[in-house]
């Protein structure tokens, strides 16, 4: 699977053909200037994982141009449609659903969820992803939590996308304790650099990763993976 990072926690991956853009935030990103445009990334299917405006900034735009159906929490649904989306399919943490080209599982994150204009976001979620190229976690933004401990449960990953960058998610080292509860080898981090609160030493969560067996890959902003 091809994993395209679009910079903070905005990443795709596409899976038979259509594209899965995950919280989508480019546009006020400085560190996507001249790498992403936001009018050329494609989607299919946009999953929000909470509805802070670092990971729906650009989610009314995109949706817009190019018809994707937005996949969120029920208060985010509500949101969206005041602002004239209609194709959303809204759901809650512990639920899932099939989509035909990949099945969905909302988990628990330990986090918050307001909206931009201080409307109550329901619970901030973490999305398992299962379809026949794979199956990865996106945890959005969480703090460790033993909730994570379910996962093996559900699913058997490939890799795991979670947040590193402290102060309002795990950090580096929550995040390797994230990846041996939920048993994956890989983690793609997001949530780090983009803002001063969330700078990290690259190198330094490298080998924090290297030194317990796992790989910690940091894909450059604009820059794609294989996973
Ligand atoms: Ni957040
Ligand atoms: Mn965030």
């Amino acid at each position: 699977m091809v994993l395209h990072y679009y910079g903070h926690s905005c990443f795709s991956v596409n899976i038979n053909g259509k594209h899965i853009l995950f919280d989508p935030f480019i546009s006020p990103n400085e560190l996507a200037v001249g790498k992403v445009a936001v009018s050329a990334v494609p989607a299919d299917y946009i999953l929000l994982s909470h509805g802070h405006a670092d990971h729906i900034a650009d989610c009314v735009a995109i949706a817009q141009r190019t018809g994707a159906k937005i996949i969120c929490a029920w208060e985010i649904y509500e949101w969206l449609g005041k602002q004239g989306i209609s194709n959303i399919h809204p759901m809650n943490t512990g639920g899932s659903w099939d989509f035909g080209d990949f099945r969905v599982k909302c988990v628990v994150a330990q986090h918050s969820s307001g909206l931009p204009d201080g409307s109550y976001g329901g619970n901030p979620m973490g999305f398992l992803l299962f379809s026949d190229a794979g199956n990865f976690y996106y945890s959005g933004d969480t703090a460790l939590t033993l909730d994570m401990q379910l996962i093996p449960r559900w699913a058997k990953l490939n890799f795991a996308v979670l947040p590193i960058g402290d102060n309002f998610t795990m950090d580096v080292h929550d995040a390797l304790a994230a990846a041996d509860m939920v048993q994956v080898q890989t983690v793609v981090g997001v949530h780090y650099d983009t803002f001063g609160f969330i700078k990290i030493d690259h190198a330094a969560a490298e080998k924090t990763f290297s030194a317990a067996g796992k790989k910690l890959v940091l894909v450059p902003v604009g820059g794609s993976t294989s996973v």
